[in-house]
């Protein structure tokens, strides 16, 4: 069949066209009908705290995904720089999630634990302080700013409706005991969220000043989580092959 009899017969150019579509179309929808097979199975994922999630919210309003990707590749070049490639599993309560693909800066899927608290405040203040040739800019206000908490259960509200498993009463507070742990499952009761919040914040004491509780304790309280929930040491590497 000639080009020019498809491009001069509408209804056969709209029939090709569609066929075309549809297979495009099945290359995206198919995988979502086995998507619980392909997140991987481990020890350790959990939804963020309450204290994490407003860091993670902060992390959003400022654009850092802008110039940092949260997704480190199967490529032996980045597994050498960043550490154990992302898994689905990883990121499966991100709402909405952070891969991103614009690298100005390095992934941060891993950065958890890599740096002090002390670090990343002074970083943040102030990158060239600690990085001289850095080009990243400075978020000084993230120290000024007294953390807004006061509408932390509403957000978790609207992130347990799309599916995160923060729990609103004793049965789903339960589940998160079987499931996530009895400490962790106390982190993820909505009714405690502000009490969590500050308690993880006066504990933690991130941006090294106990008497406040900063955008900056938020902020690094969730850098710090980073990559850190699942514990690579008891997987060997053909482990995760069948989930792919
Ligand atoms: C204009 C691009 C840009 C933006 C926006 C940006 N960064 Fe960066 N970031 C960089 C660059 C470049 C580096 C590498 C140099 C350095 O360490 O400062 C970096 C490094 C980092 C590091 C250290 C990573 C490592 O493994 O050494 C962290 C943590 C970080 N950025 C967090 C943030 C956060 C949080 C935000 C948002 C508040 C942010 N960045 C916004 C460019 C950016």
């Amino acid at each position: 069949m000639k080009h020019e009899t498809v491009e001069t017969n509408a209804g056969l150019l709209i029939i090709l066209t569609l066929a075309v579509i549809s297979v495009g179309g099945l290359v995206e929808i198919v995988p979502l009908f086995y998507i619980n097979d392909t997140i991987e199975d481990v020890e350790g994922v959990r939804p963020y705290t309450p204290l994490e999630q407003r860091g993670r919210d902060i992390y959003v309003r400022e654009g850092c995904y802008t110039c940092h990707s949260q997704m480190i590749r199967p490529f032996r070049d980045e597994m050498l720089r960043y550490g154990h490639y992302s898994l689905a599993a990883e990121s499966q309560f991100d709402h909405p999630f952070q891969w991103g693909s614009k690298r100005t800066g390095p992934d941060l899927a891993r950065v958890g634990g890599k740096y002090s608290n002390e670090w990343q405040v002074q970083h943040l203040i102030d990158p060239r302080s600690v990085v001289p040739e850095s080009i990243m800019p400075g978020y000084p206000w993230l120290i000024e700013n007294d953390l807004k908490y006061s509408d932390i259960q509403a957000r978790l509200r609207a992130l347990r409706r799309v599916g995160v498993p923060y729990s609103l009463n004793d049965e789903e507070y339960q589940a998160n005991v079987e499931r996530f742990g009895e400490e962790a499952a106390r982190w993820l009761d909505i009714n405690r969220a502000e009490e969590n919040l500050v308690a993880q914040a006066r504990a933690g004491n991130y941006d090294g000043n106990p008497s406040r509780i900063t955008e900056m304790d938020a902020l690094v309280a969730y850098l710090q989580v980073l990559g850190t929930m699942v514990d690579f040491t008891q997987y060997d590497d053909g482990y995760f092959v069948q989930f792919r």
